[in-house]
């Protein structure tokens, strides 16, 4: 679906082409004065000084050719050289009609659309989440719902962390509670029980009680470094635990994702790829890549033109243990050999203090020829603190859990419906739940997104669960008077009908829905979903001025409030449609 800026920008483009100048220079974007225009072109400064002519000149020449093109009803020359664009009535109507009835709500399909895998979530078997695998979550589904969207293919993986000193800690403190579990038998052959031997709760008792005490005393860390080299060697006993680790852990963590509405297609984890270690240790050695280095096995990154220091590589230790570098060169090869489609990009949304992990790792995995460096991206964002300017802790001072994270926020939801909402009387408490659920939902992912990715936010509950300013709550209030106006209407037997544009509020409010397709397009090329949440916040402001002008229930010409639901379900749809990327769910009444 063109929008209007697109439209606009070829039939300038064909201006300039017409007059021999590049067609770059038809470039064009929404008014800076909407009271003197919809949409402006600035080109004939840069074309007339390329072409050593006068800028007014050559705009005075090129605006009576662009008048009556297409939506276009006048141009106007301003200032030094300015084409001042205003669009059709009509062309606004037609806008609009599209939005209501098109799939993508106005939006179109990318051109560069491509095979993606998105590696994000990053949650750790065990050890309690932070809030950086808050944000990778929020950002990284949002990617994913807004990727698919434009037509990428995307498989999203959540990389489970599962093969790393907690692992050890894990079996070495069970070992030490129930030291007669059969998993601890070397001797034993199996089969191993199928019903796990811990729960939730002991896997987030046991982690923290071995962490200090590994901590406090380096025998017992060496015990737990002991225990993971030979789980990554195969102990059977201890692989079986692993399996069972990761499926209680994974069940939990699904209970938790699922209320922020972040869900991945594939659940790997850093095991999973265990057997394709040998084949990448081989890669790398065959092609004289890797060096022995005190023990261990190594591949040094450094370039020419580096103006930092890239410490080399480690693909073994010198136990011969694996760690995090090799777990990811090796999940590149698992994806390249084994996804369908084949990836062409991974994008990685992680941590930015990760960068320089990353940095190695899709070097490696460039030099040695198994994935090309450019098409691998670390996606980073900043972190969330708390009002001492710290990453967020609890008040004990501890990490946040996801699930403690998830809790606060419907806690404070439940109050705010409290005391500013006014719930329908016959509201029943499943729905009201419901209702809660998603306020606090849409606080958090919206509080999260609407940040530039990169920077650090204060993490302020109250704030982000308010109904006024620009948080998620408030849209989705937006959204909800939109639905609740529009079933009023159909209940006293209006619907909707023609759309004719006539005020100025009816205008902006149509040209802010005409941004949607450019504000998708771009949030997916920089991947910065702070660019659709501005969208969706400047839409939902501009319905309430035109709300505010045009009472609809109170109008009493019938084609008029016809023309006025219609858009309602205009905006209704691409609303809903960009609150659906950004993860958030609107509910029906509130
Ligand atoms: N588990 C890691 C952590 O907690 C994040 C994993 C990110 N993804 C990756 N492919 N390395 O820091």
């Amino acid at each position: 679906m063109t929008d209007l800026t697109s439209a606009l920008t070829k039939a300038c483009a064909d201006a300039f082409e017409a007059l021999g100048l590049e067609r770059r220079w038809g470039a064009v974007r929404r008014s800076d004065r909407p009271d003197l225009a919809d949409f402006q072109c600035n080109g004939c400064m840069g074309a007339a000084k390329s072409a050593g002519r006068n800028p007014r000149e050559l705009a005075a020449e090129i605006a009576p050719k662009l008048a009556g093109a297409g939506p276009i009803q006048s141009v106007d020359v301003a200032g030094p050289g300015f084409l001042n664009i205003r669009v059709t009535d009509d062309a606004l109507a037609g806008r609009a009609e599209d939005v209501r009835t098109d799939e993508l709500r106005g939006a179109a399909k990318a051109d560069d659309a491509e095979a993606v895998v998105i590696d994000f979530g990053g949650p750790n078997v065990a050890k309690p989440m932070h809030v950086g695998h808050i944000r990778s979550a929020v950002i990284g589904d949002t990617l994913q719902r807004l990727m698919r969207f434009l037509g990428d293919e995307v498989t999203s993986d959540a990389h489970l962390g599962d093969w790393g000193l907690q692992m050890g800690h894990l079996v070495t403190e069970l070992e030490d509670e129930q030291p007669d579990l059969v998993y601890f038998d070397a001797a034993f052959e199996g089969p191993y029980p199928v019903e796990a031997p811990v729960t939730i709760e002991d896997l987030g008792r046991l982690y923290p009680q071995a962490s200090a005490k590994a901590k406090a005393d380096p025998e017992r860390n060496e015990r737990s470094q002991k225990a993971v080299a030979e789980l990554q060697a195969g102990r059977p006993g201890y692989r079986a635990l692993l399996s069972h680790f990761i499926n209680v852990s994974v069940a939990a963590l699904k209970i938790d994702y699922a209320f922020l509405n972040v869900s991945f297609d594939l659940w790997k984890g850093e095991s999973d790829v265990d057997a394709l270690i040998p084949d990448v240790i081989a890669d790398f050695k065959t092609q004289g890549l890797a060096e022995e280095d005190g023990g261990a096995l190594i591949v040094r990154l450094e370039r020419e033109s580096d103006k930092k220091d890239i410490p080399p590589l480690m693909l073994l230790n010198s136990r011969g243990g694996t760690g995090y570098h090799t777990t990811d060169l090796a999940t590149i090869l698992d994806r390249v050999r084994n996804l369908d489609p084949k990836p062409s990009r991974m994008i990685y949304v992680v941590d930015q203090r990760q960068a320089l992990h990353f940095e190695q790792v899709y070097r490696a995995a460039g030099m040695a020829g198994m994935f090309p460096e450019d098409k691998l991206e670390h996606i980073g964002f900043g972190t969330v603190n708390g009002p001492d300017g710290k990453p967020f802790k609890t008040r004990e001072g501890g990490v946040l859990r996801l699930s403690d994270l998830n809790a606060m926020a419907l806690a404070e939801a439940e109050k705010k419906i409290a005391d500013a909402a006014k719930l329908p009387e016959d509201m029943g408490d499943a729905e009201r739940a419901d209702v809660a659920r998603k306020v606090a939902v849409a606080a958090l992912r919206f509080s999260d997104l609407q940040n530039m990715r990169t920077t650090n936010y204060v993490f302020d509950l109250d704030r982000f669960t308010s109904f006024e300013g620009k948080t998620g709550p408030y849209l989705l209030y937006a959204a909800v008077r939109i639905k609740s106006l529009l079933r009023r209407a159909t209940d006293e037997g209006h619907s909707a009908g023609d759309l004719a544009i006539e005020s100025d509020a009816e205008r902006a409010l149509v040209l802010a829905m005409d941004g949607f397709g450019a504000a998708c397009l771009s949030a997916r090329e920089k991947r910065t979903p702070h660019i659709l949440c501005e969208h969706v916040y400047g839409l939902a402001q501009a319905f309430s001025a035109f709300y505010g002008a045009h009472p609809i229930a109170a109008e009493k010409d019938e084609a008029k409030r016809a023309s006025r639901l219609a858009l309602c379900e205009a905006v209704l749809g691409q609303l809903e449609c960009g609150l659906g990327l950004l993860g958030i769910e609107t509910p029906e009444r509130m």
